[in-house]
């Protein structure tokens, strides 16, 4: 404890005006009459408040506009040019200074005079003549409940400010993520076109499908675009699975069947290691299970089943039954729906199943504009000519020397 304080304050009460405080409150004291302002003075003094004093309402107020910033203010009534009621009413109508208390000190006892106080925004009354002790408690009880105020106020700000942070960090991590996740599925799709015999066609129908009947059911917009984005790697699993299974002509046995079924296990497993979209993963592991629980990988039924599962299962279905597979014809548009009809509330969603029926103009145009015999445009790198980034290196440096070799060159190469 600081004795020097201790000795400038000889009793507990005035020892705790002052440590209450973190800062020095200022108080302004505002009154025509000198006598009351030495009174207010000498009642304060001891407190450990910076007093600052006004011989009238103007000269308040001409110090606010300079920038002064009190915690409380102590306003004689009656005064030349602007009175009390016209301080206390220029605080509370400004919104820096609305949270500051007045006390109006008054000689003017009736009711109409405290209600014209109250409609001016006064917290409280001290009338004349005043005890010192009166004033001070008064004086500190206000003090106190606007320190509290000021605290809850600095704590929401800071809260509010910490939030506006978090809530920018998880829409940046979220956008980090989902470009993560667009690139993933560009090279997973690219991948899949290499090794099954699915076409670029098969897949652009299924993702358009997919969005279409997500759209129909009424899903969020940003899921929609979601399903229509991942429904691509809905079969990214079949990397895991050998091209004897995967292109075999014909029937599979049950062993060769049981490793095909796998597949949904598999994309599950490289979408969730990589990170990718709790749909992307959710399509890969469950658009083989079927509505009425007969599916796999687990028998899932109904909407145990994840919507966009659900939904990816019947685009691919469809998909398949009106096309040509290694181990089919296409079937006629009236027979791939009857089929599809027959299985609503079976294999399928039944109102997916309707949302196809409803949507039979938009299905139409999608097949119409990714027909297997239309080309999509390839973007493979040529085995001939480098990509446009290292020919820019090539020609700044040397000519490029002309294809390569097939033969190794060396046991290194044989390595790569
Ligand atoms: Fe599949």
């Amino acid at each position: 404890m600081n004795e020097s304080l201790v000795s400038r304050t000889d009793s507990h009460e005035q020892l705790l005006a002052v440590t209450d405080l973190p800062a020095l409150p200022v108080v302004c004291l505002v009154d025509d009459e000198e006598n009351n302002l030495f009174l207010f003075q000498r009642s304060l003094k001891p407190f450990g408040y910076e007093l600052r004093s006004f011989r009238d309402g103007q000269e308040l107020l001409e110090a606010l506009g300079a920038g002064l910033m009190p915690d409380l203010v102590v306003s004689d009534v009656m005064m030349p040019k602007v009175n009390g009621y016209q301080v206390c009413e220029y605080l509370k109508s400004d919104p820096v200074l609305s949270k500051v208390p007045v006390v109006l000190v008054t000689g003017l006892n009736e009711i109409k005079d405290k209600v014209r106080g109250l409609e001016a925004g006064a917290d409280d009354f001290l009338h004349k003549p005043f005890h010192p002790l009166e004033l001070r408690a008064r004086v500190k009880s206000l003090l106190r409940i606007k320190s509290q105020s000021d605290q809850l106020e600095t704590q929401n700000r800071l809260l509010a400010d910490t939030n506006l942070l978090l809530e920018e960090r998880v829409r940046q991590r979220t956008t980090e993520l989902e470009e993560l996740t667009i690139g993933l599925t560009a090279a997973l799709e690219r991948a899949n076109k290499m090794n099954d015999e699915d076409t670029g066609n098969h897949i652009k129908r299924v993702c358009h499908f997919s969005e279409l009947f997500a759209r129909g059911i009424s899903l969020e917009p940003a899921t929609v675009v979601r399903i229509g984005r991942y429904a691509s790697l809905h079969d990214v699993g079949k990397v895991g699975i050998t091209d004897a299974i995967l292109k075999k002509p014909g029937g599979l046995t049950p062993p060769e069947w049981e490793e095909m079924k796998r597949h949904t296990i598999y994309g599950y497993e490289l979408l969730r290691v990589a990170g990718a979209d709790r749909i992307a993963q959710n399509i890969a592991l469950c658009h083989h299970e079927k509505f009425d629980g007969t599916g796999y990988p687990y028998g899932l039924r109904g909407e145990q089943i994840p919507i966009e599962a659900r939904i990816v299962a019947l685009a691919d279905v469809y998909d398949a039954l009106t096309n040509k597979r290694c181990y089919k014809e296409a079937y006629s548009e009236d027979r791939a729906e009857n089929i599809i009809r027959a299985s609503a509330g079976k294999h399928f969603d039944p109102e997916l199943v309707q949302t196809l029926f409803d949507h039979h103009a938009e299905v139409k145009a999608i097949k119409d504009a990714y027909r297997d015999d239309i080309k999509l445009v390839d973007e493979f790198v040529s085995m001939d000519t480098p990509p446009a980034h290292l020919l820019a290196r090539i020609s700044a440096s040397s000519p490029l020397p002309g294809p390569r070799a097939l033969r190794p060159d060396s046991d290194v190469d044989r390595t790569g």
